[in-house]
């Protein structure tokens, strides 16, 4: 809950300028959200300009990841070899892969195969083959700040249905881009998200979703992409969270792997497609960390 400061007292941004010139306004105008029974952001999720700063740091390394990812990866190779390339890639630039330890996961990244909807764990026994449809979840820890961002990769030839599939999962996710903004809600974000995907015929895992990030790897807000529009938290500027819906063919059920603990799976069989990316809401729009 937001608590007031003396109207002189140095502003808790970190700006220097006296609270009354700088937040005071900004906190009245969401604590009036609040009043009207909205959820609303306390002040560690909203991110100073040097804690952006620090995660956008932090986020040039998470491209870079996955950029020499799209570079290498290919038909034979074993998710164990990605996994490699993002341990390598990450030290070798400075920073630590976040997954790794992360609640005793075991490994750096996340492989996420067909009907695997996330946390896939990278295996020497899971060789890729033409026809497959991967994500590559990378996270990043850098000078104390947190990134995270996923891709899918198309392995050989692919069905147009899995083509398809990874296609309409990149559209619902930058739909969802295009309404974050300060003043909106983060329903609207997961509306436009979940629309996208129901016109085509997909549906959209609810129980697990995006998250607030940055000093962190996992902070609050949970974001949903099912909810609607003018529900969930209020975006104010300096929220940094990540937009990562996952898109299934089929059912939106999903179950997990009892025999790893971790990775979740479509309940049919059926494909599942999923993009990330690690967005700030600045002060007329966003700015996408990870892209
Ligand atoms: N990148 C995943 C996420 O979206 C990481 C899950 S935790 C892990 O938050 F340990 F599995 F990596
Ligand atoms: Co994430």
């Amino acid at each position: 809950m937001l608590k007031k400061l003396e109207r002189n007292a140095p502003c808790w941004c970190g700006s220097g300028r006296k609270y009354k010139s700088c937040h005071e306004a900004f906190d009245e105008k969401v604590i009036g959200y609040g009043l009207k029974g909205h959820m609303i952001p306390d002040r560690e999720m909203i991110k100073t300009k040097a804690q952006i700063e620090g995660i956008r740091e932090s986020s040039k390394i998470n491209i870079a990841v996955l950029d020499y990812v799209a570079e290498h990866i290919r038909e034979g190779m074993t998710t164990e070899e990605i996994d490699r390339m993002v341990y390598e890639k990450t030290t070798q630039m400075g920073g630590i892969p976040a997954p790794l330890n992360y609640d005793g996961y075991p490994k750096s990244v996340c492989t996420s195969v067909n009907n695997q909807v996330c946390h896939g764990i990278p295996s020497r026994d899971v060789v890729l083959k033409s026809g497959d449809i991967v994500n590559v979840d990378a996270s990043t820890l850098y000078q104390g700040y947190f990134s995270d961002s996923s891709r899918m990769f198309c392995i050989g030839r692919v069905s147009e249905e899995a083509a398809r599939l990874v296609r309409v999962a990149k559209e619902c996710m930058e739909q969802g881009i295009r309404q974050v903004k300060p003043w909106s809600f983060l329903g609207d974000m997961a509306e436009a998200v979940h629309t996208c995907a129901c016109e085509n015929g997909y549906s959209v895992v609810r129980e697990i979703g995006g998250h607030g990030i940055g000093l962190e790897f996992h902070e609050d807000p949970f974001v949903s992409y099912v909810a609607k529009g003018g529900t969930e938290m209020l975006m104010v500027p300096g929220m940094v969270f990540t937009i990562e819906p996952m898109i299934n063919q089929g059912t939106e059920e999903i179950y997990i792997d009892e025999s790893n603990g971790w990775t979740a799976c479509t309940d049919d069989g059926r494909l599942s497609a999923q993009w990330e990316v690690t967005i700030a809401v600045t002060e007329d729009g966003h700015e996408i960390l990870t892209w």
